[in-house]
């Protein structure tokens, strides 16, 4: 088992815990967690990576070393060069810059490491809480995002269209059908988690967009033009539904937002996972036991994220 430190950056801090947890559960059922402020430990057989190159609201990853007890005591690994960087979630206030040179001290020692402020092959961690210090390292997380060629003022947030496939628990190999797809803001960050995805939009223009978008990057698109229903059709070959429904004037729609919630809902099979954004005061029954996260963007605008 391995030990990982998370740091969240403090944007949607439940919806990022619970994006990173689903993470590290769809790969091991397993991984136990511990949450202090925004910092969260998983223990699991995940190396942290894995979980980070995934996470959307994410700051600092890495391996995690432990509690701060005897610093004497923790082995670093070596590597040509190094950087050390304190965390603090303390509500005390502290003088980072000198604790990092003290630690850098003590690393150097031990490891024969050269410190290099910018690039360092390897980043020290001392992450801050009212209770502990925890020490971690992380090297270079290589990591690539989707381009977008085209835009719409109507499409998604990419970092809530990646943190709902987050939460709908799949991985590599698995397939989403995004129904009201527009510009295909949600089979792209599917795509490029390794999840292959079909489209589905009633909008013609809307589903040039997305095949242009996906080909943009490299990856075969998959959109059908034609009713959210089209669903039933190829249900067998979908592990989950993650997508953003109509909710304003702005985007072209057959009925009234609301109806088209409540029959869409009704048409998704039960045991299919199922991960919806949709603009708040929309609810309907059949949602009622869904686990639910409110957005706020504007002062007429929060967006609640279900899940069911
Ligand atoms: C909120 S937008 C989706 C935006 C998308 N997530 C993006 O990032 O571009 C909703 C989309 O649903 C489509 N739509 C509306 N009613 C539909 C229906 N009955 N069946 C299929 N698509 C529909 C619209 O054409 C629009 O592209």
């Amino acid at each position: 088992m391995m030990q990982s430190f998370f740091v969240l950056s403090g944007d949607h801090q439940e919806l990022a815990r619970d994006e990173l947890l689903s993470i590290s559960k769809s790969y091991d059922v397993k991984s136990k967690h511990l949450v202090n402020s925004r910092l969260v430990i998983i223990t699991s057989s995940i190396p942290w990576k894995k979980i980070a190159k995934r996470a959307t609201f994410v700051k600092f990853a890495g391996n995690l070393l432990g509690v701060l007890d005897d610093i004497s005591e923790l082995e670093f690994p070596k590597s040509d060069t190094f950087a050390c960087r304190v965390v603090n979630l303390s509500s005390k206030k502290i003088d980072a810059l000198q604790i990092e040179r003290e630690i850098g001290t003590l690393v150097k020692k031990k490891t024969g490491s050269k410190v290099l402020l910018s690039n360092p092959s390897l980043t020290v961690y001392l992450i801050i809480t009212d209770s502990k210090s925890y020490l971690g390292y992380a090297d270079l997380l290589e990591y690539e995002r989707p381009t977008k060629p085209i835009k719409y003022p109507t499409e998604l947030d990419w970092k809530i269209g990646r943190c709902m496939i987050n939460l709908s628990l799949l991985k590599e190999g698995n397939a989403i059908c995004d129904p009201f797809c527009g510009t295909g803001t949600i089979l792209l960050e599917a795509e490029s988690m390794g999840i292959c995805s079909t489209g589905i939009d009633f909008d013609s223009k809307m589903c040039d967009i997305t095949r242009k978008n996906l080909e943009a990057n490299g990856y075969r698109p998959r959109v059908i033009n034609s009713t959210y229903d089209y669903i039933s059709k190829i249900k067998d070959e979908v592990d989950a539904v993650v997508t953003d429904l109509p909710y304003g004037t702005a985007s072209r729609s057959s009925t009234t937002p609301k109806k088209i919630i409540q029959d869409f809902v009704s048409i998704v099979p039960s045991e299919m996972s199922l991960v919806m954004v949709y603009k708040k005061g929309m609810d309907i029954d059949d949602l009622d036991k869904a686990k639910k996260y409110e957005i706020y963007r504007h002062k007429s605008l929060t967006r609640v994220i279900a899940i069911r």
